[in-house]
C-alpha cells in the first residue's frame, strides 16, 4: 500500500467540468497515491475523500464518524443546511437513537415484500410512458421516462400530487447541491421556504381529512403517538421525495447510457434476460448515481488508512470510486453484465443502508425489461460524446439528457 499522502487537493477540483465528465480517471490517478485524500474546503475546513472499497466500507460503519449535523463544522452546516430545517432533521442526518426512531417509522413501507406489491402499478406507469415514447419515435429518455417513472411511484406512495412534480424536480436539484456562494445560498433558502410551505399545506390537509397514504400515517404517528416532531415529519417527507427523484432516475439514465455505448453487453442482455438483476447491480457499481454524497463527521481525532482526520473533519466516501477499485473488482473499468458477487457500495452500508433499495431495484428491473423488450431498435440519437453529464457540482452523478430513437 502506498504511504499516506500529504498532498492536499484544492476544493475546486471536484467541481471542475473534467471531473464531472469523468471522475474515474482522476480517482485512478489519486489511487496510486493512496486511499484517502485531504481536500481544502473554504474557511479552514478540511474534508477527506475515501476512494478505496475497503476503507470506504469501514468508514460507513465507523461509530466515530457521525451523520448528525451537530458534529459538522460551522462552514459545512452553512453550506448544506443553512435555512434548511425542511431537510435537516431526517434519518439520513441523524445518529442513533434518533436515527433508529425515524427510520423505524417508515421502514415497514419499504420492505422487499411491501415493495413487491407495487409491481403491477409500476408496470402500468412504465407501459404508459413507453406507449407515448414509442408513438413519437424518439425521446429524451431522462425527461420522458427515467424522471417521471420513479417520481410518480414515490408521489403515490407518499400521497403527494404527482401533478406538482415539475416543482419537486427543481426543488430537489437545489436541495442536493451544496450552496457555497451567497447567491446560491439565497436561492436555496427560497427553495426551502417553498418546500416547507408546500408540505405544511399537505400535512394540514391530511390532518383534516386522512387518507390511506404515508403522509396520513406519519401525521397519526406525530399527533396520536408523539413519535416525531413537526420538523422531523417535514424532513422525512422531503427526504423521501428527494430520494425518489435524484437516484433511481439516474440509475435508469446512467445504466441505459452504459448499455447503449456497449452494444455487445446490450446484445447479451437481450439474449439472456435472466441476467437483468445482475446487470442492474453492475450499473450501480459501474456508474452509480450517489457518487460521493455520503458525508460523515469525525467526532474525535482519528486515522483512516494512516491519514490523520481531526475531530470535526468532514469525511466523504466516494461510492463511485469504491466501485472502480481494482483491489475489490476484477477489471473494474469494464462493464460486465455477467459479473457475479458484485459487492458494490452504491446503496451505502451499515445502518444508513438505502431504505429504498428494494424499490429502486424493482423499478429498474421493470424499466429495463420493458425498454429492452418493447423498443428493440433503441439507440442514441446523437454521438455518445455529445451526451452531457450534469456539471453543477452536485454530488449525484447523472445526465442532463439522454436523446434516443427507436
Ligand atoms: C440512503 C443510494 C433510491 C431512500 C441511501 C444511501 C445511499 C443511497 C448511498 C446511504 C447514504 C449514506 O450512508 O450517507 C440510493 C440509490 C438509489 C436510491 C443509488 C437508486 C438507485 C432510493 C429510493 C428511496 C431511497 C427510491 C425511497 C424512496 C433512502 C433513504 C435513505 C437512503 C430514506 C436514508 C437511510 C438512513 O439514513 O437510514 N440511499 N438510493 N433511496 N435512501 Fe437511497
Amino acid at each position: 500500500m502506498p504511504e499516506p499522502t500529504t498532498e492536499r487537493l484544492p476544493f475546486e477540483f471536484m467541481l471542475s467540468p473534467e471531473f464531472g465528465r469523468d471522475p474515474y480517471t482522476e480517482y485512478g490517478r489519486l489511487r496510486e497515491r493512496g486511499p484517502v485524500h485531504a481536500i481544502d474546503f473554504p474557511r479552514g475546513v478540511t474534508a477527506f475523500v475515501v476512494i478505496d472499497h475497503e476503507h470506504g466500507r469501514q468508514a460507513l460503519t465507523d461509530p466515530r464518524l457521525a451523520k448528525g449535523l451537530g458534529h459538522a463544522p460551522g462552514f459545512f452546516q452553512d453550506a448544506v443546511v443553512r435555512g434548511n430545517p425542511a431537510l435537516a432533521r431526517n434519518m439520513l442526518n441523524s445518529d442513533p437513537p434518533d436515527h433508529t426512531r425515524l427510520r423505524r417509522l417508515v421502514a415497514g413501507a419499504f420492505t422487499a415484500r411491501r415493495t413487491a406489491s407495487l409491481a403491477p402499478r409500476i408496470q402500468e406507469i412504465t407501459d404508459r410512458l413507453v406507449d407515448t415514447m414509442e408513438a413519437a419515435g424518439e425521446a429524451d429518455l431522462l425527461d420522458d421516462f427515467a424522471f417521471p417513472l420513479p417520481i410518480t411511484v414515490i408521489c403515490e406512495l407518499l400521497g403527494v400530487p404527482s401533478a406538482d412534480r415539475a416543482d419537486f424536480r427543481e426543488w430537489s436539484a437545489s436541495l442536493i447541491t451544496p450552496a457555497f456562494t451567497e447567491e446560491a445560498a439565497r436561492q436555496r433558502d427560497a427553495v426551502n421556504a417553498a418546500v416547507r410551505a408546500y408540505f405544511a399545506g399537505l400535512i394540514d390537509e391530511r390532518r383534516r381529512a386522512p387518507r390511506d397514504d404515508m403522509i396520513s400515517a406519519l401525521v397519526t404517528a406525530r399527533d396520536e403517538e408523539g413519535l416525531l416532531s413537526e420538523q422531523e415529519l417535514l424532513a422525512t417527507l422531503t427526504l423521501l421525495l428527494i430520494a425518489g427523484h435524484e437516484t433511481t432516475v439516474n440509475l435508469i439514465g446512467n445504466g441505459m447510457l452504459a448499455l447503449l455505448t456497449h452494444p455487445a453487453q446490450l446484445g447479451l442482455l437481450r439474449e439472456r434476460p435472466e441476467l437483468l438483476p445482475g446487470a442492474i447491480e453492475e450499473f450501480l457499481r459501474y456508474e452509480g448515481p450517489v457518487e460521493r454524497a455520503t458525508f460523515r463527521f469525525a467526532t474525535e481525532d482519528m486515522e483512516i488508512a494512516g491519514v490523520p482526520v481531526p475531530k470535526g473533519g468532514v469525511v466523504h466516501v466516494s461510492l463511485g470510486a469504491a466501485g472502480r477499485d481494482p483491489a475489490a473488482f476484477d477489471d473494474p473499468d469494464t462493464l460486465d453484465v455477467t459479473r457475479t458477487g458484485n459487492h458494490h457500495l452504491a446503496f451505502g452500508h451499515g445502518i444508513h443502508f438505502c431504505l429504498g433499495a428494494p424499490l429502486a431495484r424493482l423499478e429498474a428491473r421493470i424499466a429495463f425489461e420493458t425498454l429492452l423488450s418493447r423498443l428493440p431498435g433503441i439507440r442514441l440519437a446523437c454521438p455518445a460524446e455529445d451526451v452531457a453529464w450534469r456539471l453543477n457540482g452536485s454530488l449525484i452523478r447523472g445526465l442532463q439528457a439522454l436523446p434516443v430513437r427507436f
